[in-house]
C-alpha cells in the first residue's frame, strides 16, 4: 500500500523538504562567493596614502639582518649587503644577478598578488604572505608565486653626519636602488610613500635553484 505523505499545515512535506533544499543552496551559493569576493578584492588599494616620513637613523635595521616594521608607513625598512657573509641565508646573491645589491630599501606592506598584508618570517628568513603563499627575499624579490612580480618600493632620502646626502636611484627596469651608505653613518633619513615604484617581474628565485 503506497504511503500517506505527511502533511505540514499550508504545504506538503515534499514542498518543505524542497524548500529547505533550495535554502541550503543559496546559502553555500552565497558563502562561496562571499569568500571567492573576499580573496579577489584588494585588501588595500594602491595611492590611498602617500607622504614623507622621518625615520630615526636607529631604525635601519643591521646588514642583512631582519626587516624593521614601520607600521604608520606601510613600508619595512631592509639594509641589504649580497657581499656579507653575515645573515647570508636573507640575502643571497641569485644567479641571474650580476651586480651585487647594497643599501637601505624600503618596502611596500602590500602584497603584489592581491594586496594583503604579508609579514617577515624569522623561521623561514622569508617574506610570507598567508593569502594565497607568495614569497619573497629580504629585498622584496619574488620567490614563489603566485605574485606576479617583486614587492613595491618607496624612495629614500639618507643624510649623512658628513653633510652629504643620497637619494633612490632607479635601475633599467625602472625600480628603486637601494641607497648606498658606503660607510658614512647617517643623521637622518626620510621614505616617501608618495614616490611608488612597482616591483619588477625576474625569474622566481625558486626556478634558479
Ligand atoms: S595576496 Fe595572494 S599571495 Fe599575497
Amino acid at each position: 500500500m503506497a504511503a500517506t505523505e505527511t502533511q505540514v499545515p499550508g504545504i506538503s512535506r515534499r514542498e518543505f523538504l524542497y524548500y529547505i533544499w533550495t535554502a541550503s543552496i543559496a546559502l553555500y551559493l552565497a558563502e562561496f562567493t562571499g569568500l571567492a569576493l573576499w580573496f579577489a578584492i584588494p585588501r588595500i588599494r594602491d595611492g590611498e596614502f602617500g607622504g614623507v616620513f622621518n625615520v630615526l637613523p636607529d631604525k635601519i635595521p643591521g646588514v642583512n639582518e631582519p626587516p624593521v616594521d614601520n607600521a604608520e608607513g606601510r613600508f619595512w625598512l631592509v639594509n641589504l649587503d649580497t657581499t656579507d657573509p653575515t645573515g647570508i641565508e636573507r640575502m643571497y646573491q641569485a644567479s641571474d644577478e650580476l651586480g651585487e645589491i647594497t643599501g637601505v630599501a624600503a618596502i611596500y606592506k602590500v602584497c603584489t598578488h592581491l594586496g594583503c598584508i604579508y609579514k617577515w618570517n624569522d623561521a623561514s628568513n622569508r617574506f610570507e604572505c598567508p593569502c594565497h603563499g607568495s614569497k619573497y627575499r629580504l629585498d622584496g624579490r619574488r620567490i614563489q608565486s603566485p605574485a606576479p612580480r617583486s614587492l613595491d618600493r618607496f624612495s629614500v632620502t639618507l643624510n649623512f653626519t658628513d653633510g652629504t646626502s643620497e637619494s633612490s636611484g632607479t635601475d633599467e627596469l625602472g625600480q628603486f636602488l637601494p641607497v648606498q651608505l658606503n660607510g658614512r653613518t647617517v643623521e637622518s633619513m626620510q621614505v616617501d610613500t608618495g614616490s611608488q615604484k612597482k616591483g619588477v617581474e625576474l625569474t622566481l628565485l625558486q626556478d634558479l635553484v
